[in-house]
């Protein structure tokens, strides 16, 4: 069985696209009658970027995980819906059925409803890629519980502000994960985020790695204990929480150009849509087939192309809880072999990585079972994506390069498995009901093909955020003020002769790091919490692997035992305030920044100077003290 909106044809792909253009909301109502609803909608699209207030099937009322379990588990309740591979190649995997999901899910939601969870409630939820990680928020779904995933990998500082922005009641969340020969201590971290979140009264705690845990009573439930008093109530099924269209599904943080981290929102049916719609099309999903998203669940990708885009979908999803270089670098191979994977998701770094070990980790694996791979994340350079093309669609899967953001929900601008031409290093064409446009700096659209400018979107599509959570001012001056009527990605991007888009990379402060986003402002007010640290300015520099590294510039008040120590010790710091995926490449230490005379860090030339092109450091006249400049050159050290 396909899908009927499902565009197999470069005709279809044109024709959609042009209807969803002309008349977004007909285009829309039709695709929506795909899903349950209790009600209908009342208006298919109201909006208005200046508030900005979008609105889409205001007026309808569903329930997402009816979407994504309860029609399955009646059609088709035999089928995986999720197949799960531990970290430890011995140890069994798990097969969970739709039938077996649904009734899981059920259960969960009435432990949740136990501990006094209610519609609207916000939900922490802090795990390993285990399934009660996907349980758990389809469990928060179903009650109509915002959930808030945090990946296992942030610091108790960042849980905590996370907690405390979103004011959540429950924190769902494990003894320990296991990650390659790591084994973290997710509730003891917890633990330490607890101390500032009073609006806390419930930590729900699966085991997982059998570590000794501090249990409070009264506070801290084990997760198997919860469900044995669930069976012991006859296991009743939960009725899906009647929603509204707009209501908010969940809040993802993200980092932007500040230093605070931002939450942004999602709504039910809207969201639904856009990921259902773009997993169907961008891979080409065919009933049957295994969908492996090798993301984790703690950031966007694994929430629509883990979670909701397959499972509204009827899909096979697989789940893996390690890390492709572990127990070696055939780990990824292995599993497609395994469980005959259809569709590779991954991204660009992973590739990278997973090249830098030749092609003897790929030997003798059968990956005959292979249709589509994907990359998302950051640009893909030529040469990961011919090596991903050769080594492992063996120059017969199609690849789609797909670029979207936290903030859109799902896929806006990629090719069409097997439909539209693939381009490397292009994301090509936009999806139906996708406006993109250039910009340059003045706000003016930029026409025309061979040219390039900040990429905007001047229509809204069914996915995009609706607010950033609490301070909706702040969502309107991130994403909407800069252009006026515009959607403002934050990506330069270009455009060739062919129309196809090509996105270039962030255009403001923020990094990509490995895939993920991070703010120079959140990196910098980690290091100035170290003791000594003056002031500090975080750039970005080309890194083989994972696209940019982290160079930070730090002004050092007097240095413990030997400078390598100290490096050493601030890093230790950010890891502790952020994380450790926010810890910088290279330090170095200077004794003073350049500054406009305004007091404003020039970071063009900083960058400049980390991606060692000395000689072309650019207008440096507005400079407060040019002679900075020379020091730090002076000071560098070799990457
Ligand atoms: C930023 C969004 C989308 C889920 C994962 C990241 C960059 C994303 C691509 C791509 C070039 C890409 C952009 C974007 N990006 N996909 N295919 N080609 N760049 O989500 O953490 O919200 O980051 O990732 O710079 O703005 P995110």
């Amino acid at each position: 069985m396909s899908y009927p909106y499902q565009l197999t044809s470069l005709e279809a792909y044109q024709k959609a696209y042009q209807k969803s253009v002309e008349n977004p909301e007909a285009f829309w109502a039709e695709i929506a009658e795909n899903f349950i609803w209790h009600r209908k909608w009342d208006e298919v699209l109201n909006w208005n970027f200046n508030e900005p207030k979008i609105e889409w099937f205001k007026g309808g009322k569903l329930n997402i995980t009816e979407n994504c379990l309860d029609r399955w588990a009646e059609s088709q309740p035999e089928t995986p819906a999720i197949i799960w591979e531990a970290n430890e190649p011995g140890e069994a995997g798990r097969i969970i059925t739709y039938k077996e999901l649904h009734f899981k899910v059920s259960q969960f939601a009435h432990v949740l409803k136990n501990n006094g969870a209610k519609k609207g409630d916000r939900i922490c939820i802090y795990m390993p890629m285990v399934p009660e990680l996907a349980i758990a928020v389809l469990a928060c779904a179903r009650i109509g519980a915002i959930h808030s995933v945090v990946f296992g990998g942030f610091s108790a500082q960042s849980i905590s502000d996370r907690i405390q922005d979103a004011q959540c009641n429950i924190v769902v969340t494990a003894d320990g994960a296991f990650r390659g020969n790591k084994n973290i201590p997710l509730k003891s971290v917890i633990d330490e985020a607890l101390i500032n979140c009073p609006s806390v009264n419930s930590v729900i705690v699966l085991t997982r790695t059998n570590v000794a845990v501090s249990m409070l009573k009264g506070r801290d439930f084990w997760w198997e204990d919860e469900i044995k008093k669930v069976e012991a109530q006859g296991n009743p099924i939960c009725n899906a929480a009647v929603m509204d269209a707009e209501d908010t599904l969940f809040v993802l943080y993200t980092s932007g150009s500040t230093g605070k981290p931002k939450g942004v929102v999602h709504t039910c049916a809207g969201y639904m849509i856009w990921t259902n719609y773009s997993f169907v099309n961008v891979f080409q999903y065919q009933k049957g087939q295994v969908h492996f998203c090798t993301a984790d669940i703690g950031w966007v990708t694994g929430h629509s192309y883990i979670i909701y885009g397959p499972l509204s979908a009827g899909s096979t999803t697989l789940m893996f809880e390690g890390i492709p270089t572990y127990p070696d670098a055939g780990r990824f191979w292995e599993i497609i072999e395994k469980y005959k994977v259809d569709i590779l998701y991954t991204a660009p770094t992973a590739i990278r990585s997973l090249m830098s070990f030749g092609t003897d980790p790929i030997k003798g694996k059968n990956l005959s079972s292979l249709k589509v791979l994907g990359t998302v994340g950051e640009p893909i350079n030529e040469e990961a994506w011919h090596w991903y093309d050769e080594n492992i669609g063996k120059k017969n899967c199609p690849i789609v390069d797909t670029w979207w953001q936290t903030e859109t929900g799902g896929v806006l601008i990629s090719n069409l498995a097997g439909v539209t031409k693939a381009k490397p290093s292009f994301a090509t064409l936009p999806l139906p009901g996708i406006q993109p446009v250039l910009v340059d700096e003045n706000g003016n659209i930029i026409e025309g093909n061979e040219v390039s400018g900040n990429l905007c979107i001047k229509f809204p599509w069914p996915g995009m955020l609706r607010t950033t959570y609490g301070d909706h001012e702040r969502c309107r001056q991130t994403y909407f003020s800069t252009y006026k009527g515009m959607y403002f990605t934050g990506d330069g991007c270009l455009r060739d002769k062919d129309g196809d888009y090509r996105i270039t990379g962030r255009v403001d402060d923020v990094l990509n790091v490995s895939g993920h986003r991070i703010g120079t402002a959140e990196v910098e007010n980690a290091i100035n919490m170290h003791t000594g640290v003056v002031e500090s300015a975080v750039v970005g520099y080309p890194h083989d692997i994972k696209g940019l590294g982290i160079y930070a510039y730090v002004i050092f008040n007097g240095v413990h035992i030997d400078e390598a120590h100290t490096k050493k010790d601030i890093c230790e710091t950010v890891t502790r305030i952020i994380g450790a995926i926010a810890k910088p490449d290279k330090i170095q230490f200077v004794t003073g920044l350049p500054k406009t005379r305004s007091g404003k860090i020039m970071r063009r030339i900083l960058r400049k100077i980390a991606e060692g092109e000395l000689n072309n450091l650019g207008d440096t006249s507005t400079l407060l003290d040019p002679a900075v400049v020379e020091e730090i050159i002076k000071s560098r050290s070799p990457l």
